[in-house]
This record gives structure tokens, C-alpha cells and sequence, in this order.
């Protein structure tokens, strides 16, 4: 490909701030210096200033989201998980976006990539992957709602079908685990205040094989993953 697409595709420059980006960086390809915008390319030999590209083959990423930043790109609804990263990722051209979305005000694991076709397979209603949620309650769980939610039986509100069946680990009266395969909007906190339990802290601590623990990560934090893990 042409130097400057490479450039946009990988979050440097515009297409048409390339040349003037080239005056103050030094790009090699192959160690051969590139000097004009329509030097023909390919990422695997490109050295940028005597780097290596981030991700040449696509970013495949878990962070661990803090409270308080959303899962958008428009900077009016307030932090994005997007500023926790590099800022030329965020220039990347397929654009990343989260796999799914945590709200403003859950913590925990989110998966970040710049491929679709990965996001529209981890979404997909058909590929179960499973998301382990630890929520604290204003009140306490009631054991009825372990059989209600194994079974798939319970429709939220403005719904028409149920939530699929899940599985609900009552850990003390006000905590408890539950793992999901799906993601309708709010789910966790719209189950639980179905059985009278509101949500007063909502973390999820897994995805499929990844976790929080087995990651060590630390709030904001990112790190590398497999996307054929799940
Ligand atoms: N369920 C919720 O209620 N909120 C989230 O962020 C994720 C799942």
C-alpha cells in the first residue's frame, strides 16, 4: 500500500498531512529510508522513528474500564474508555470500538479491537460466550431468583422475549456473581432490581477464559489478548 495510507490506517497522520508529516519523522521500510508519501509499503518492514507499528495485524485488547468513563467516542458524554489509551490508536482507521458496552458507572473488563468481524462474533446472540458480573445490592437477594434466572424465564420490562438462562451465585446476602451469554441494555442491573435487589456497584470481572485476576490488571490498564481465545 502507499505510504500515506499506511500512515492514516495506522493512526499517524492524515493521508493529506503525510508529506509534511515525513519532514519530521523518519520512516524506513525494509531499512530503505522513505522519503515521498507514495512510496509503495507494507507494514510488516515499516519502522516509524525506529519503531515497530502497534498492532500491525489489528488490536485485540483488555481493559480493565474504571468507574466514571463511558464506552463512546464523543467526548461530550464525559471520559472515554478510549482516553486510557495511546492516542494513536484512537486515529486508527478502521476506528476501534469496545466489544459491547459497560455502562458509566461499572468497572471491569472490557475487550477493545478495530475488528469488526470479531465484534459481530462476540456479540452474536449464537456464540455464548459467558460475562461473570459481581454486583453489590441495596437489599438483599432473594434465593427465588437463582431458579428464576436458571430457567430463562424472566422478562424485563419494554422486552418481549426473556433473558436467556443464567446462572446467579449468591455469595452473602447483598453480593452475589451472576454470568450472563447475552447483553441487553442494563441487564444486570434491570435482573436484579426484578427481583427487588437494586444494584448499588457493578463490576464484571470475566470474559469467557480472560478475568480480572488471571489478566492482573489494574484499574486502566491494558493489555494484549488472543481474539481466538473464545
Ligand atoms: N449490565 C449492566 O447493568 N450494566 C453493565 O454495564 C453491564 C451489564
Amino acid at each position: 500500500m502507499r505510504l500515506d495510507a499506511l500512515l492514516s490506517r495506522y493512526g499517524y497522520c492524515s493521508r493529506r498531512e503525510a508529506t509534511g508529516w515525513l519532514k519530521r519523522h523518519q520512516v524506513t521500510y525494509n531499512n530503505k529510508l522513505c522519503t515521498k508519501a507514495t512510496d509503495k509499503v507494507e507494514a510488516d518492514g515499516i519502522l516509524i522513528d525506529g519503531e515497530k507499528l502497534d498492532f500491525p495485524n489489528g488490536i485485540y485488547i483488555a481493559l480493565y474500564k474504571p468507574l466514571g468513563y463511558v464506552c463512546s467516542h464523543d467526548e461530550s458524554e464525559g471520559d472515554l474508555v478510549y482516553d486510557l489509551l495511546p492516542f494513536q490508536w484512537t486515529k486508527r482507521n478502521p476506528a476501534i470500538a469496545s466489544v459491547g458496552r459497560l455502562d458509566k458507572e461499572t468497572s471491569g473488563l472490557l475487550l477493545i479491537t478495530d475488528d469488526g468481524q470479531f465484534i459481530h462474533r462476540m456479540t452474536s446472540p449464537k456464540h455464548l460466550v459467558e460475562k461473570v458480573y459481581l454486583a453489590e445490592t441495596e437489599a438483599d437477594i432473594p434465593a427465588s431468583a437463582v431458579e428464576l434466572f436458571a430457567e430463562g424465564s424472566l422478562t424485563l420490562q419494554g422486552e418481549n422475549k426473556p433473558c436467556a438462562p443464567a446462572k446467579l451465585d449468591i455469595l452473602s446476602p447483598r453480593v452475589c456473581k451472576l454470568t450472563l451469554t447475552e447483553g441487553k441494555y442494563h441487564q444486570v442491573r434491570r435482573m436484579l432490581a426484578a427481583v427487588g435487589a437494586p444494584v448499588s456497584k457493578l463490576s464484571r470481572i470475566a470474559i469467557g477464559a480472560l478475568s480480572l485476576d488471571n489478566l492482573q490488571l489494574e484499574e486502566g490498564e491494558w493489555i494484549e489478548i488472543d481474539p481466538h481465545l473464545f
